[in-house]
C-alpha cells in the first residue's frame, strides 16, 4: 500500500495508457483542476507526451527519451573518444562535472553527458537551454599537447566535427558555420560550443570542449525572445526527431578523426574544412571595439592560427582572435 500521496506521473503512469479523469487526479492529489493542468504542462516541458480528452482525462501516449550508455557503446566505433563516459540525469552544467573529473585523473576523450542541465552556459556568460530528455549536452576531454594560444584552433575544429556529425544524420540541412563556432540553419543557431581550458605556467593541461545541440527542442522549449535568433533540428527538420545516441556517437567518431587528422598534419586541413563549411567569409561583419564603438568590414579568411581576418571599411586589416561577429 503507498504511504505517501502519488504523483500526477505515478497516477497517469500506472494507469498503462489508460485516461485518468480530471477529477480523480484532483481527488486523488488533493489539488484543484487547474493545480492539475499546471501539473501536465510541466510533465510536458520534460518530454512526456499527454493527451487530454473532454470528458475522458488524460493519458501519456509518450515518455520522455533517455541516453544511456548500453545505447550509446555499441554504436561507437572510436577508439578513445567517448570510451570513459558518465551519462547523469541532472548537472548544473556538465562543463564543471568533467572539470572535477579531469582534476581527478580523467583521460584524455572522457565525456560526460546529461540528461538536462540547471546551470547550462553558453560563450559572453550566457544561459545555454538544456531542457531534459530533447538535446546533446555533453563535454569532452582533450589533453592535447598544443601551445596555449592555439587553443582557439580547437574551437574551429569542433565546429567542423559537429556539422559533419548532423550533416550524416540530417544530409539535406543547409548547416553552416559562424565565426567562430556557431552552428546555423537558415539564419538559425541549432548548436554551440564552449570551449575551457586549465593552463599552469603558460602550459596547456587540458581543455573541457562544452557542446550543446538543440536537438528535439519544441519552440516552447526556448524563451520567447531567443526565437528570433535560434532553433532546434527539430524545428528545421519540418518535425523529424533526431536519435540522440547516434547524434552523440556521430560527434564522436567525427571529431575523433579531425583530431588525428590535425595531430598529423597541423591546422592548415582543418582550416581549409572550416573555411568550406564557414557562412561568415565574404560577409559584412560587426566588431564590437573596447571603446564601445561599432566597426564594420568584411570577413575574408582564417589566418593560420584560427583567427579571423577582417578588413575593414578604411582598408585597414586586422585579425580577430575571440569575441562574437554580427
Ligand atoms: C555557445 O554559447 O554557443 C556555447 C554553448 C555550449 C553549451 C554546452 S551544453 C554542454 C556544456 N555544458 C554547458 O554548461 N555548456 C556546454
Amino acid at each position: 500500500m503507498k504511504v505517501n500521496k502519488p504523483t500526477l506521473l505515478e497516477l497517469l503512469g500506472d494507469n498503462d495508457g489508460s485516461f485518468v479523469s480530471g477529477e480523480e487526479i484532483s481527488r486523488k492529489l488533493n489539488v484543484s483542476r487547474t493545480a492539475v493542468w499546471k501539473q501536465i504542462r510541466k510533465l510536458e516541458a520534460e518530454g512526456y507526451a499527454i493527451e487530454a480528452v473532454p470528458k475522458l482525462g488524460y493519458r501519456i501516449i509518450g515518455r520522455p527519451s533517455v541516453i544511456t550508455v548500453h545505447d550509446l557503446l555499441p554504436k561507437l566505433t572510436t577508439r578513445v573518444f567517448g570510451r570513459h563516459v558518465k551519462v547523469l540525469e541532472a548537472v548544473p552544467s556538465t562543463q564543471d562535472e568533467l572539470r572535477h573529473w579531469a582534476e581527478a585523473g580523467a583521460p584524455e576523450g572522457a565525456l560526460v553527458i546529461a540528461e538536462t542541465q540547471t546551470s547550462g552556459r553558453g560563450r559572453m556568460g550566457r544561459t545555454w537551454v538544456s531542457p531534459p530528455g530533447k538535446g546533446v549536452w555533453m563535454s569532452l576531454l582533450l589533453r592535447p599537447a598544443v601551445p596555449l594560444p592555439l587553443t582557439p584552433q580547437l574551437t574551429l575544429l569542433a565546429a567542423v566535427a559537429l556539422t559533419r556529425a548532423i550533416a550524416r544524420l540530417h544530409p539535406s540541412l543547409p548547416i553552416g558555420i559562424k565565426w567562430p563556432n556557431d552552428l546555423l540553419v537558415n539564419g538559425k543557431k541549432i548548436s554551440g560550443i564552449l570551449l575551457e581550458s586549465a593552463a599552469e605556467d603558460e602550459r596547456l593541461r587540458y581543455v573541457v570542449v562544452g557542446i550543446g545541440i538543440s536537438a528535439n527542442l519544441d519552440r516552447a522549449d526556448f524563451p520567447e525572445e531567443l526565437l528570433e535568433k535560434v532553433a532546434s533540428l527539430k524545428m528545421v527538420a519540418g518535425g523529424v526527431e533526431t536519435d540522440r545516441a547516434s547524434l552523440v556517437a556521430a560527434v564522436l567518431e567525427e571529431f575523433e578523426s579531425l583530431y588525428d587528422l590535425y595531430r598529423e598534419q597541423g591546422f592548415s586541413p582543418i582550416r581549409a574544412l572550416w573555411e568550406a563549411r564557414a557562412v561568415t567569409l565574404g560577409r559584412e561583419v560587426t566588431l564590437p571595439t573596447a571603446s564601445g564603438v561599432n566597426r564594420r568590414g568584411i570577413a575574408r579568411e582564417l589566418d593560420e592560427t584560427g583567427g579571423l581576418v577582417v578588413e575593414f571599411e578604411d582598408g585597414t586589416v586586422q585579425t580577430v582572435f575571440s569575441g562574437e561577429v554580427s
